[in-house]
């Protein structure tokens, strides 16, 4: 069911963790499954993106996805990372089953919301990024967190 390269990302994620004082948070939730991914970016004054960090709260293919995406931004510059969509995430795991398309629009969709949160600190607009729509603000997620 899963493409070797999703197995390697599920059993060995890139980048989990997290980022104190990030340039950017973005926490994300798909309210069908319950899944959670949070992501942290750490930007520089170039705009590029110098380190990345997940936390996922869900199902493998989610824990894969997150580990790509922050894979395929690392070292990019913030209007770079907006070209990492899911469909990008799901070419470069050579795939996913079509009922967990959704889990890697979840990973773009965190990174959008980390991105959003870095623009809105820094007072700067990025072509192409609205407020992303499953955005959850801090302290809202706090009980998820727990397992
Ligand atoms: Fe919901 Fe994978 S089942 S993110």
């Amino acid at each position: 069911m899963y493409t070797e390269k999703v197995m390697d990302h599920f059993q060995h994620p890139r980048n989990m963790g997290e980022i104190e004082n990030a340039s950017g948070v973005g926490t994300v939730g798909n309210a069908k499954c319950g899944d959670i991914m949070r992501i942290y970016l750490d930007i520089d004054e170039n705009q590029i993106i110098q380190d990345v960090k997940f936390k996922t709260f869900g199902c493998g293919a989610a824990v894969a996805t997150s580990s790509m995406a922050t894979e395929l931004v690392k070292g990019k510059n913030i209007q770079e990372a907006m070209e990492v969509t899911n469909k990008a995430v799901m070419e470069a795991l050579d795939g996913l089953p079509p009922v967990k398309v959704h889990c890697s629009l979840l990973a773009e969709e965190a990174i959008h919301a980390a991105l959003w949160d870095y623009a809105q600190k820094h007072d700067i607009k990025i072509k192409g990024l609205s407020k992303p729509k499953s955005d959850i603000h801090e302290g809202e997620e706090e009980e998820e967190e727990e397992y």
